[in-house]
């Protein structure tokens, strides 16, 4: 059985995070968001697999390389956001004649994939989705499951209320969505849909089953999202100080990375802390990951998500926010007081 994650696309309710960086490649606890979906894979026994990747390909082939994971990995080129389904398309030549659980490269999911996987290939099935309750039906592809568990409809983006099933981005195939994927026209997004497809499979007699899940999963679309994703994986979170700690108080469970320095201040878990960070004279509070190479001072920040390099200066306080790399903020010293900014392209700045 062979993987495929989907990693392309162009990420626009991220930006300006995603101008520089490729979304599934932005951290959630200090871990790039598509490296969850790999180690999913890989924890479930799939260790070949493809990763569709667009334009910023050399970022992502680039990141996985350098993971040196337990896998190998063929990267495959789709040159816009063309859907779901045509990334499967695109993708034949690689899965070849065996059965592939695709994954979509930033979603999170906590459950481990076994039991999802187990006994796919041997079975008649010709598709296997994963579906969880949603509160919002209509920001995912939704599904009507019959009583013997049987997919009957699928919509995407539904405008009207006809399942609170939400598709959560993991789907199990065998070789006929390829057929499948041949016969769909694009949607009113100009999107070949993968439910499109999987509803080919329906309507010609294949037999395509749910599973539900009720662990926690998050489509990390939107910056609220990565925020939460954030949260919900510090909750397990192991305790580690590797850094070097001077007057500080530490509670709960916070992980403090190597080469870090951390004096005068209180951190209070769960809290993850990269590589060679200084923070002095701060409060990092719960449910707050600080990547690598960052500086904080007189600073109070939580539930918050810092990248690489940020510095932060005299700010108190800021919470539930998504600070991109290099960022630099800072207290003006000098007379007229006031704000003072250099801000990019769809930044939003709540003062
Ligand atoms: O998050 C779950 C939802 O994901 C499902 O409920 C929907 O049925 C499914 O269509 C999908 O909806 P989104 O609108 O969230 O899809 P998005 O455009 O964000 O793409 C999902 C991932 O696939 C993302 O990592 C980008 C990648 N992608 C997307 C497209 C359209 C590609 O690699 N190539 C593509 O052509």
């Amino acid at each position: 059985m062979k993987g495929l994650i989907l990693s392309g696309g162009e990420g626009t309710r991220l930006r300006p995070l995603t101008y520089s960086q490729q979304k599934q490649l932005i951290p959630v606890a200090n871990k790039p968001v598509l490296f969850y979906g790999i180690e999913g894979l890989i924890e479930a026994g799939i260790k070949d697999i493809g990763i569709i990747v667009g334009p910023n390909k050399e970022q992502v082939e680039n990141a996985v390389n350098n993971a040196k994971f337990n896998a190998t990995f063929k990267f495959i080129y789709q040159d816009a956001p063309r859907g779901l389904a045509h990334a499967v398309k695109i993708a034949k030549k690689f899965i070849g004649d065996e059965s592939f659980v695709m994954y979509l490269g930033d979603n999170i999911l906590m459950q481990s994939l076994n039991d999802f996987v187990n006994g796919f290939e041997e079975s008649d099935e010709s598709a296997r989705i994963l579906l969880c309750p949603v509160d919002d039906p209509s920001r995912y592809g939704v599904a009507k499951v019959n009583e013997k568990g049987e997919v009957i409809k699928l919509v995407e983006k539904p405008k009207e209320f006809i399942s609170n099933l939400g598709l959560i981005g993991v789907y199990a195939f065998k070789n006929k969505i390829f057929d499948a994927c041949d016969a769909i026209k694009p949607s009113w997004r100009n999107e070949l849909e993968i439910t499109d497809a999987i509803q080919w499979l329906i309507n010609n007699k294949f037999k395509v089953p749910a599973r539900i899940t009720n662990g926690w999963w998050k489509d990390t679309g939107k910056a609220e999202d990565m925020i939460d994703a954030n949260r919900l994986i510090l909750d397990s979170l192991k305790e580690q100080n590797l850094g070097n700690v001077e007057n500080t108080k530490i509670e709960g469970r916070v992980f403090i990375d190597r080469d870090s320095k951390i004096s005068n201040s209180t951190v209070r878990g769960p809290v993850i802390i990269g590589k060679n960070c200084e923070i002095e004279n701060s409060y990092i509070g719960p449910y707050t990951s600080i990547g690598n190479f960052c500086k904080l001072n007189n600073t109070e920040i939580e539930n918050s998500i810092v990248l690489d390099k940020a510095e932060i200066s005299e700010v108190r306080k800021i919470y539930d926010s998504l600070i991109g790399k290099e960022v630099k903020i800072f207290k003006k010293q000098t007379i007229p007081k006031g704000k003072k900014f250099v801000v990019g392209d769809r930044s939003i700045l709540e003062i």
